[in-house]
């Protein structure tokens, strides 16, 4: 049997996991469980390792479920190790998201710059965590959820050993709602995805094999929505889509209504994204301390992370029982996107087995959105060396090269902030 490990395991995404495990029992057998979180996190631990033994016994299996502060008793030996950490919590994901928007900057919390602050933070901390698989369980398989997912996926990969992949249902989240707007099971629904994490495109959609493309991105330009729980629904350009001729992620609203998505973020009376956060997360763990849960509440929808267990949990699957599916992941480029180097991270459809994870060949990014992609590349690579090197210029080079940072005056302004706000989580500094 696998022995599995989630580090973040108080995380309010557990039962989401635990849930994609239960759904697949038949082809995964997990024998060991570990869910690890560190002293800040026991409470949260406490709860979601109880719903989890609760969620495992109604159904009646015999994995052994472990709560653990120790990280390296968890990783060693372990087949599979998910990270879902949020270094410095919801307090400083609130400061990451206000922090830019006093220098006019989208402050969201892995598109903005509030990502290259979480980047900062969560860089070292996932840096001692791959050394500890490296030494504990070389072989094993890391499933990076933690955002920004793209920089820290990026960061593994050049700094380290260990085998990783990095996942969003940002992906997922779009072949449902593709479905929706087609009213059909999204099974039926394919689509050929490239681009980064966040910053994907839908090449082409297919219905049962049939191409939709231009049918689904006619609904879009006449009011579809397309969106995730944490982004504001505004509606997308008619003549953007129709020139775009390719489906944008969610995300894209920050680049292509950068103006429009800045007043939300200013004006949210609900507070920050993190602020609405903390109010769902009360009332879930609420919801979770019940002892007569013994599944997944239908609240956890209100996150945006909701239905990341098909990714994971399927992903795990498909490299376990050598499935030859097709995954849309964050992996080496290795000439997948031509144009884009190929030791870069890119979020694109793989062939996944049981030795590893294949890009499937797209070519040549059209020129239009070619140099976004390669824009924002550059700004993910300068940071994952701003991270590893903790120099206030290579900090500084990043920044200034977001697409979302407006000036060097706002990219200093904002760096000072990060860094004073941030202090204690940045040894590298
Ligand atoms: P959260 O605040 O609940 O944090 C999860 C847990 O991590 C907490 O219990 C916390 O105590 C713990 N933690 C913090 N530092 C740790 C460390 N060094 N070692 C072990 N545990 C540690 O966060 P969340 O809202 O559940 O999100 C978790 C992560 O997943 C975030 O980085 C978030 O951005 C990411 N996420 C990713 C996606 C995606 O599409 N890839 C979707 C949703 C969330
Ligand atoms: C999804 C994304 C995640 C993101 C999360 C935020 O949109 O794919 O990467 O961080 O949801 O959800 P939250 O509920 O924490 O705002
Ligand atoms: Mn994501």
């Amino acid at each position: 049997g696998l022995k599995i490990t989630v580090i973040g395991g108080g995380s309010s995404y557990t039962p989401e996991l635990i849930e994609g495990f239960i759904k697949r029992t038949a082809e995964l057998p997990v024998e060991e469980l570990y869910l690890v979180d560190i002293e800040r996190g026991k409470e949260k631990l406490n709860i979601t390792t109880e719903l989890t033994k609760r969620m495992i016994a109604k159904v009646g299996l015999n994995t052994k479920v472990y709560q653990t502060l120790d990280r390296r008793e968890a990783i060693k030996d372990s087949d599979f190790i998910i990270t879902q950490i949020r270094v410095g919590g919801l307090k400083a994901r609130a400061s990451d998201e206000r922090i830019p928007l006093k220098y006019n900057a989208i402050g969201q919390e892995t598109t903005g710059a509030g990502g290259f602050a979480k980047a900062l933070r969560t860089i070292p901390v996932i840096l001692d965590i791959c050394r500890d698989i490296e030494e504990l369980a070389p072989k094993a398989w890391l499933i990076n959820f933690t955002n920004p997912a793209s920089i820290i996926t990026e960061m593994v990969l050049r700094h380290t050993q260990v085998k990783v992949v990095g996942l969003c249902n940002v992906p997922i989240g779009m072949i449902n709602n593709v479905a929706k707007i087609l009213d059909v099971d999204s099974k039926r629904i394919r689509i050929d995805f490239a681009g980064l994490n966040h910053m994907v495109y839908g090449r082409e959609i297919y219905l049962d094999g049939e191409r939709v493309t231009s049918e689904v991105l006619t609904k879009l330009g006449e009011g579809a929505s397309l969106t995730m729980k944490n982004i504001k629904d505004l509606q997308w350009d008619k003549d953007l889509i129709r020139s775009l001729g390719m489906l944008p992620c969610p995300y894209h609203r920050y680049f292509y209504m950068t103006d429009e998505m800045l007043e939300e973020e200013k004006n949210a009376g609900e507070g920050t994204r993190a602020e609405q956060v903390m109010e769902i997360e009360k009332e879930l763990f609420k919801r979770y301390e019940d002892p007569n849960l013994q599944e997944k509440p239908p609240e956890l929808e209100k996150r945006g992370g909701a239905y990341y267990s098909d990714a994971a949990v399927s992903l795990i699957s498909a490299i376990y029982n050598d499935k030859g599916e097709i995954h849309t992941v964050n992996i080496r480029n290795n000439g997948a996107i031509s144009g884009l180097a190929d030791d870069v991270v890119v979020e694109v459809n793989a062939v996944v087995n049981r030795e590893g994870l294949k890009p499937i060949a797209v070519g040549k990014l059209p020129i239009k959105i070619h140099g976004l992609v390669h824009a924002v590349k550059a700004y993910e690579l300068l940071t994952v060396q701003a991270g590893i090197s903790g120099d206030y210029e290579d900090a500084l080079m990043a920044l200034i090269s977001h697409p979302l940072v407006p000036s060097i005056k706002a990219a200093k302004g904002i760096l000072h902030d990060i860094l004073y706000e941030n202090k204690g989580y940045l040894p590298q500094f």
